[in-house]
């Protein structure tokens, strides 16, 4: 099923996420599902849960659709429930990212290069992995939906100040889009 997605200035963007008690299996398997589907729809890279409307640590990841410039990501998929970092680099590096809940709006951002993640995969088992390149930069980014930080967040003051008044056009939903998109208003 695909869900609407949560745009810039939703609350529930900016509110950190629970981690999930792992009870409801069936449950937790169909939310990734549609998570899943709702992703391909928009043509996304990325989707936390929080960005359907649900605060709990869950996030999605597919590399398959940036094999033009990461040949890398071929294969590449995750499907992650209550992640922590258990390692992040001191070296950093910088990427251009995007993001379904902010459309149309890009930013160069800094992050660790290498980052190693302990999370619960799909067939509920703790795995614990390393990432580095553009898979690292996928999962940080969807990781920080689950702190209620947004990669603009991490954005150069003077990116900043010259994205003002597109974010504050999405806040009030002036912004076109191919897939759902809800507010805190409509
Ligand atoms: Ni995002």
């Amino acid at each position: 099923m695909i869900l609407p997605i949560y745009l810039y200035g939703s609350q529930v963007l900016r509110t950190p996420a629970q981690e999930d008690d792992l009870s409801d299996r069936e449950g937790l398997r169909k939310l990734i599902d549609d998570m899943i589907e709702t992703m391909h729809h928009a043509d996304g890279c990325g989707l936390a849960a929080p960005q359907v409307g649900i605060s709990k640590r869950i996030l999605v990841v597919d590399g398959n659709d940036l094999t033009d410039r990461y040949p890398e990501l071929k294969g590449f998929h995750r499907e992650m429930i209550n992640p922590r970092f258990t390692f992040e680099s001191e070296d950093r590096c910088s990427y251009e990212e995007g993001c379904l809940s902010i459309p149309n709006v890009d930013a160069e951002i800094s992050r660790p290069k290498k980052i190693r993640v302990r999370y619960v995969n799909t067939d509920f088992v703790e795995v614990e992995e390393d990432f580095e390149g553009f898979a690292a930069r996928m999962i940080q980014h969807e990781m920080d939906h689950l702190e209620g930080i947004l990669f603009v967040d991490h954005a150069s003051p003077i990116r900043k100040k010259m994205l003002t008044g597109k974010l504050m056009g999405i806040t009030k939903g002036n912004v076109r889009t191919r897939y759902r998109v809800k507010t805190d208003k409509k």
